[in-house]
């Protein structure tokens, strides 16, 4: 479960990503990708254009992805929980209880890159940037994932 802030930047588009990873690997019936926010203000809405417009120049889906938030059953439902930035981690953690089972990181403990959070391109505009650090770190994920 890839976790951002409005889940309508860099967490739909680390899902469209990572799935179409996936898919690619011949591993779409085995592993399942979703996103979600931490705050409920987009909550059913499409990802934003500048989302939508880099995942369609690179031909990778966003089909049926729809915002929504975070909710303390996704730690029991998902095996892992994968945080934009170090303030949605926290957010993360702190929704933690005694029969949370998912483990908890942060993207960039996937990548080689010398980056600690995504920069939010809700107030950078660069999803150009946003676009190469998902995609560098979630082929780390995959990789991590399949052994
Ligand atoms: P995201 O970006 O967390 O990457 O989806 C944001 C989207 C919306 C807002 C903030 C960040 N907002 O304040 O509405």
């Amino acid at each position: 479960m890839f976790v951002c802030l409005g889940n309508i930047c860099r967490s739909p588009m680390a899902e469209a990503v990572f799935r179409h990873m996936v898919k690619r690997e011949g591993l779409d019936d085995k592993i399942f990708a979703s996103s979600c926010g931490t705050a409920n203000y987009h909550t059913g809405k499409s990802p934003h254009s500048g989302t939508m417009a880099i995942l369609n120049s690179h031909g990778i889906s966003h089909d049926g992805i729809k915002a929504s938030t975070l909710e303390r059953r996704h730690l029991q439902e998902y095996d892992g929980i994968v945080a934009m930035d170090e303030e949605n981690l926290s957010d993360i953690i702190r929704l933690k209880n005694k029969n949370s089972t998912a483990w908890v990181k942060l993207l960039s403990d996937f990548s080689d890159g010398n980056w600690v959070s995504v920069p939010d391109p809700w107030y950078t505009g660069d999803f150009e940037q946003t676009y190469e650090l998902v995609t560098e770190a979630c082929e780390g994920l995959l990789q991590n994932i399949t052994g």
